[in-house]
């Protein structure tokens, strides 16, 4: 039998957040709706953030409410801290996120927050999460570069993740951000984060910026990862590169696992409606 590998479905929250239009809550919940029909175990639908800091996803709450669930699949939302968990947990999320990042510069502009500040705001969020058996997940940014301090240590990609994992994260997304990696870079920082974290616990987190995703998400299943974080239409863009892809595509990493034998248990035909959905909601398609 081939071999399982997840894809985690991002979209309507790493996506939709880079759109400069206000999306209507309703094609967002439409959106999510498609994809609850292609077979994603873990849908990441909004997050729980301030308003001000990321006007999209104003709606979360509306947009929770709104979509059908299915059941057998977990409906994630990021939770920046305790307001945003409490507000997750309102809106019935099966799963929340605390972000991080290996950049003390991008942790700034992203959270208001350096690294030890996050971590002592995500403390709190893991512990009332536990308390009521709400699973969290943890995700690092920038494990290849930043766009303020260029090139990271591997060794401080690793560190945010033992931090997250010991804190109580069940799996922890690594994230390039940018789009910087190559197969080598990401096996290098593979090889550092795995000497302390296993990799049955780790994901991948690719942009396509530089063209390279699927590239270094091979580098990355090579190295064990069996976990990778994609977008439906390449939604998000990176607000770093204007006009470059952002997120993976979910449909490009699908047929390329597929086509390299590993199993994903997606729809290909249902993916595909939701990809026509993704492509008119983008910036300039409405
Ligand atoms: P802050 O300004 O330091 O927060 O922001 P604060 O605690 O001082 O509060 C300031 C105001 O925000 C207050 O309102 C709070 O109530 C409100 P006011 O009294 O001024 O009216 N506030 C909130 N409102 C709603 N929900 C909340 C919340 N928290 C405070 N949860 C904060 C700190 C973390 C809130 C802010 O920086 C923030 O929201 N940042 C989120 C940024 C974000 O969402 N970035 C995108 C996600 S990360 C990412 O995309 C990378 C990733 O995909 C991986 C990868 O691609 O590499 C994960
Ligand atoms: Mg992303």
């Amino acid at each position: 039998m081939a071999e399982r590998v997840e894809i985690f479905e991002v979209g309507p929250r790493d996506g939709l957040q880079n759109e400069a239009r206000l999306i209507p809550v309703a094609e967002k919940i439409a959106l999510v709706d498609a994809l609850s029909r292609v077979g994603f175990r873990r849908i990441e639908v909004t997050s729980f953030v301030s308003p001000k800091w990321v006007p999209q996803m104003a709606d979360a709450g509306a947009v929770m409410a709104g979509i059908t669930r299915k059941p057998g699949i977990s409906y994630a939302t990021l939770a920046p801290n305790l307001k945003g968990f409490d507000a997750a947990v309102a809106a019935r999320a099966d799963e929340v996120a605390i972000f991080g990042a290996a950049s003390e510069a991008f942790s700034q502009a992203n959270i208001n927050a350096s690294i030890a500040e996050s971590l002592a705001r995500f403390a709190p969020v893991v512990a009332a999460a536990q308390a009521i058996g709400m699973p969290v997940r943890g995700y690092v940014s920038c494990v290849i570069a930043c766009p303020y301090e260029g090139v990271i240590a591997p060794e401080a990609v690793a560190r945010m993740a033992a931090d997250l994992l010991a804190m109580g994260c069940y799996e922890i997304s690594l994230g390039d951000t940018i789009g910087a990696g190559r197969p080598q870079t990401v096996a290098r920082m593979l090889a550092a984060v795995s000497a302390l974290v296993p990799v049955d616990r780790l994901a991948g987190h690719f942009h396509d910026t530089g063209g390279r995703a699927l590239a270094n998400i091979d580098a990355a299943l090579d190295h064990g990862l069996r976990v990778f974080d994609a977008a439906v239409g390449g939604l998000g863009g990176c607000p770093y590169a204007p006009g470059a892809p952002g997120n993976v595509a979910t449909e490009d990493v699908a047929r390329h696992l597929a086509a390299r034998g590993f199993e994903t248990g997606l729809d290909l035909d249902a993916l595909d409606r939701a990809v026509a959905m993704a492509g008119g909601m983008r910036d300039g398609n409405a």
